[in-house]
């Protein structure tokens, strides 16, 4: 499984703790990476780390599970959704998962700043195109730390 954006989640502590051996985490953030890795002390070697923007050129070998959480709806700009695509059709193995959470339809128009995209499972099928079976989908009402809710849209998809 590649956690794409996963630098700030414990989701490869809970993984790695479960004893699951094929994983990657990949975030932009070198320092995000840096924590997970000194959270997971020796267990850190398990993992494949890799400091990369997910739509800059970097390479993994071909993996089961694709998870993204919060980074798709960053990319505002057509050609980084376009690449984002690309790293996912190379890197998900044909029959593979791609589970992939963004704001949902009634969600923010910026996060941290930064202007983000919102989506419904419909849209985010359109995006990936039809090389992608949509599985599942669901809504989910986030409370965030400050205590605040925002709509975030789960989709589940299958590489054909
Ligand atoms: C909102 S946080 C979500 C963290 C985690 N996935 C979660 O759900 O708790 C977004 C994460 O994605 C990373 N990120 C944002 N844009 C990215 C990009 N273009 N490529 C790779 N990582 C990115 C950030 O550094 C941060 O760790």
């Amino acid at each position: 499984m590649v956690d794409v954006g996963g630098g700030h989640s414990l989701l490869v502590d809970a993984l790695t703790a479960r004893g699951l051996e094929c994983l990657a985490v990949l975030d932009v953030s070198g320092a995000a990476l840096d924590r997970a890795k000194a959270r997971l002390g020796a267990a850190a070697t398990t993992p494949i780390w890799i400091e990369a923007d997910v739509t800059s050129p970097w390479t993994l070998k071909p993996m089961d599970i694709w998870h993204d959480r919060a980074v798709f709806h960053f990319l505002t700009v057509a050609e980084d959704r376009t690449r984002y695509t690309q790293h996912l059709l190379r890197t998900l193995k044909p029959g593979g998962s791609a589970i992939i959470a963004t704001f949902g339809p009634d969600g923010p128009e910026t996060c941290s700043g930064l202007p983000v995209r919102c989506y419904s499972a419909d849209q985010l099928a359109d995006e990936l195109g039809p090389a992608f079976v949509p599985r599942d989908s669901r809504l989910h009402a986030h409370t965030t730390p400050w205590g605040s809710t925002q709509s975030f849209q789960y989709a589940w998809f299958s590489r054909r």
